[in-house]
This record gives structure tokens, sequence and C-alpha cells, in this order.
């Protein structure tokens, strides 16, 4: 049934959720803005420029466009210092085999980031060979939760939404797969809302078991 597995990034790949937790939360500490991870949880599969407005919310200052496109940039320049170091031993656990055995086994892998940054992470991880098709996140117009950067990947894949599974991190990514109209895998340790099945981290991923519960 399920013939393509379509995968985030961020926190699902390799640990870059943390570096851009780290780098948002340098500028919102420079601007004055409290930032914790709890609030960073919702800039989670968001865009640069929209996890900055949900950033400046929380600001009682205004900011005219001109300077909310440097901070996106300085946030930008910080976090690609945190990445630039990044190796194969950065795959989170589970991750170069799961590519590995599921390319084996005949299926289409595809990347579905919002990051700008996600094919220079790809290419320091060295599994970009895997993927079949990386979507580019700057022709993207909605941001997740919206379907659109999931139904282009499935698309780039040449598979019909129901046939490919969503592997997320965030919330937004979660319902974004679920208004694709795919099966959602959720990874992490906290409960994500939608999801159809939740793993610790890819070392638990089982598509043996996702067939089983296709509902037909
Ligand atoms: C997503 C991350 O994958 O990419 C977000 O979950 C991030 O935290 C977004 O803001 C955009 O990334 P970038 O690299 O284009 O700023
Ligand atoms: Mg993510």
């Amino acid at each position: 049934y399920f013939k393509g597995v379509i995968f985030d990034l961020d926190g699902v790949i390799t640990d870059t959720a943390e570096y851009h937790y780290q780098a948002w939360k340098r500028l919102a500490e420079k601007l004055g803005i409290p930032f914790d991870r709890k609030f960073n949880e919702k800039l989670k599969g968001v865009s640069r420029m929209e996890s900055l407005n949900i950033i400046l919310s929380r600001s009682n200052k205004s900011y005219t466009q001109e300077e909310k496109e440097r901070l996106a940039e300085e946030k930008n320049a910080d976090y690609k210092e945190l990445i630039a170091k990044i190796t194969p031993d950065d795959l989170l656990p589970g991750a170069g085999e799961v590519l590995e055995s599921l390319k084996k086994h005949g299926y289409k892998l595809a990347l579905a980031s919002a990051s700008k940054n996600a094919s220079f992470v790809i290419k320091k991880l060295k599994v970009e060979h895997y993927f079949d098709y990386i979507v580019d996140a700057a022709t993207i117009k909605n941001s997740k939760p919206h379907p659109e950067i999931f139904l282009t990947a499935a698309k780039g894949l040449g598979l019909a939404p129901e046939y490919c599974i969503g592997v997320e991190d965030a919330q937004a990514g979660i319902e974004a797969i679920k208004r694709a109209g795919m099966f959602a895998v959720g990874v992490g340790s906290s409960t994500l809302k939608g999801a159809d099945v939740m793993i610790n981290d890819l070392r638990d991923f089982d598509i043996e078991q996702y067939q089983t519960m296709v509902k037909r």
C-alpha cells in the first residue's frame, strides 16, 4: 500500500531543531523578549519570517519590514555558523539506517523541510543520495500546517498522497501531513496531536507495522 515516505528534516533526521532554538533564543534575548523551550514549540516547522513575527508579537515595540529582514538575516547567520560543523555523526539515532533500508526495499523518499538551509544540511550529513525528491522551501507559499509542502513532495515522487507516509517532530507538521491526506508518524517524547503513531526516534520506525494499519 504505502509506496513513499516524506521526511521533515529539523528534529527528525538531525537535531538542527536545537540549533534553530539556540539562534532564535539569542536574538530574542538581545531584543529583550522572553523566550523558552515551550514558546519555541510554536516555531517548529514554521518559516523564518513567520517565526520572527511570532517572536516579535511578544514585544510591544513595532518593527519595520526592513528591520525585520535584518533581524531574520542575523538569526540565519548565527544558525549557519552552528550548522557549518555538521557531519554524518550528527544523524539522529536510526535515521541513516531507516533511509538505507527504505531505499533498499524500493520505497520512494522525499524531504519536506521548510528550511532554506535544508539542502546544505542534507549534504553535510551525506544522505542526499537517498532522496528521490527534495522540496525547495523557497517555492512554497504556505507554511505548515498548510499541506502544500507535503503535497508538493508527493507530486515530486509521482505518488497520490494516500500512498505516502509523512514523518514529523512538530505539531504544525503533523497537521500538514493529515491535511494532505497522508499517514502521520510523529517523532519525539511528547505526544503530537493527530499523529497516527508516535515513536521516540527513527530506531522505532516500523513500516511493516504501518502497512497493516492502513484504513481502506
Ligand atoms: C523548519 C524549522 O524546518 O525550517 C523551523 O523547523 C525553521 O524552525 C524553518 O524556522 C525555516 O528554516 P530556515 O533555515 O529557512 O531559516
Ligand atoms: Mg521539524
